[in-house]
């Protein structure tokens, strides 16, 4: 087992090296406390006059926030103390000293300047708690699949087809020739799906948005569940299945960091199927009723969506939406075949759309003229019609965004703190 700070309760009484960072320091008369931060925690290392040497006392005076020390001492409860446990220290080693100031310091800093040092912000305790979240939920997601004998099957970044639509496509050069990064996975997902059955496609993909909201980044990570044999419904029973699982991993686990972003879990809790699902006619209906300034057949705004959510207490599916809206690939109803097959869900507590996914199209001809409606070029389409004719099958599956679950379960307001190094409109560095 590591010696880090997380693992503290292993070592009681025991003397052991911990190595890390200066977080914070201050001093009462002959005594004075050390806060080391190694990346796993923070700890309250004890420094007492007599029972040191001279020189270790007086390093106190020396050391700066961000110094890298090494730290000796012994492991002792103290319940008062961030953690539960603190160091009686006997020794401490300075890695590297710093003589500049740090950036950031106790005081109120604006969310510009935090971003611009995010490289730095990482290391402070609200930040590091929202990645380690991050680190379970993706890790829940991977054993999701993996439980219910998904394969992954990555897909490409670079792609020569728009998948989402036109409008938000990256363009880069590749050499003679133009690419695009990828909107999303799931055209690669379907022949995957043809070749495994149960597939998940997972990693990052690009949106070239001109959004500047809350909800959106240009580059964000999606996983892509598809499968072959499945229709609508039995995607939404995946989506809910899924979903419950990814917060109940996280409330197991993520205790200490749910403290630290004093995120009230009793929310969270009761995000166990079913889920509540309405079709769009009803969320429409509801929203005019609800006097919302919405009109039938446009898709939803954030404030439309906070105010589906707020009617339940777990995320809402909302399928069979107005064809018009939806992307060239989505099944229609055999009942009106004005609406698509389409199911998005709307995370409870106003975090918005975290799913979007459906049925898709099977039928050979029907893709074809939807590809050409949607003035969409047949060319760079010519491998994906060909599972439609090569034993096509009902499919289905959905993508989840990464970045506004890990808001949603944190309670974090912003999308861009919920990613190490996030991509924005006006973000490129760190
Ligand atoms: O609803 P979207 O656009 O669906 C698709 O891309 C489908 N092809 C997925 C599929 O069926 N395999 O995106 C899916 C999810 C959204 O619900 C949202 O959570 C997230 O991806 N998302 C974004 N997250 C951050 N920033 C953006 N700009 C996002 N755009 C979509
Ligand atoms: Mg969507």
């Amino acid at each position: 087992m590591d010696k880090t700070i997380s693992n503290l309760s292993h070592f009681e009484g025991q003397e052991i090296t911990l190595k890390g960072w200066v977080y914070n320091k201050r001093a009462i008369g002959k005594i004075w406390f050390l806060i080391l931060r190694d990346g796993t925690g923070l700890v309250q290392c004890v420094v007492v006059k007599g029972e040191v040497d001279e020189s270790l006392f007086n390093l106190e005076a020396k050391l700066n926030q961000e110094d890298s020390v090494i730290v000796t001492g012994t492991i002792r409860k103290e319940p008062r103390s961030v953690g539960g446990y603190e160091i009686g220290v006997t020794g401490i080693k300075v890695v590297q000293h710093v003589t500049e100031e740090y950036p950031i310091g106790p005081k109120e800093h604006g969310p510009d300047f935090l971003m611009s040092n995010r490289h730095l912000w990482l290391r402070s305790k609200r930040q590091n708690a929202i990645i380690r979240v991050r680190h379970r939920v993706i890790k829940a997601i991977r054993d999701f699949f993996d439980q219910n004998e998904f394969t992954l099957v990555d897909s490409p970044m670079f792609t020569a087809n728009a998948v989402e639509g036109t409008t938000d496509l990256f363009e880069v050069d590749y050499f003679d020739r133009s690419a695009y990064l990828t909107q999303s996975g799931q055209l690669y997902g379907e022949a995957s799906a043809m070749a495994f059955g149960k597939i998940y496609v997972f990693g990052p993909t690009f949106r070239a948005e001109k959004s500047k909201t809350r909800r959106h980044l240009t580059e964000f990570w999606m996983v892509e569940p598809e499968m072959a044999f499945c229709d609508l419904d039995e995607d939404m029973d995946l989506a809910e299945q899924f979903v419950s699982y990814i917060v109940q991993e996280c409330l197991e686990h993520c205790q200490e960091e749910f403290k630290i972003l004093e995120r009230d879990t009793s929310k969270l809790e009761n995000i166990i199927p079913p889920f509540p699902r309405i079709t769009y006619d009803e969320a429409a209906k509801l929203l005019i009723e609800k006097g919302a300034d919405f009109t039938y057949g446009s898709d939803f705004g954030a404030p439309d969506e906070t105010l589906l959510a707020e009617q339940y207490d777990k995320p809402v599916m909302i399928h069979r939406w107005p064809a018009d809206i939806k992307a060239f690939y989505m099944k229609r109803d055999k009942d009106n075949n004005d609406l698509a097959l389409g199911v998005d869900m709307i995370a409870p507590e106003g975090f918005g759309e975290i799913i979007g996914g459906g049925q898709r199209e099977d039928n050979y001809e029907t893709l074809v003229r939807r590809i050409r409606r949607h003035d969409l070029p047949m060319e760079p389409f010519q491998w994906y019609l060909d599972l439609r004719k090569y034993g096509s099958v009902p499919h289905a599956g959905f993508g989840l965004g990464v970045e506004r679950t890990v808001a949603w379960i944190t309670g974090t307001k912003h999308i861009r703190e919920t990613i190490p190094y996030p991509r924005t409109m006006s973000r490129l560095e760190p």
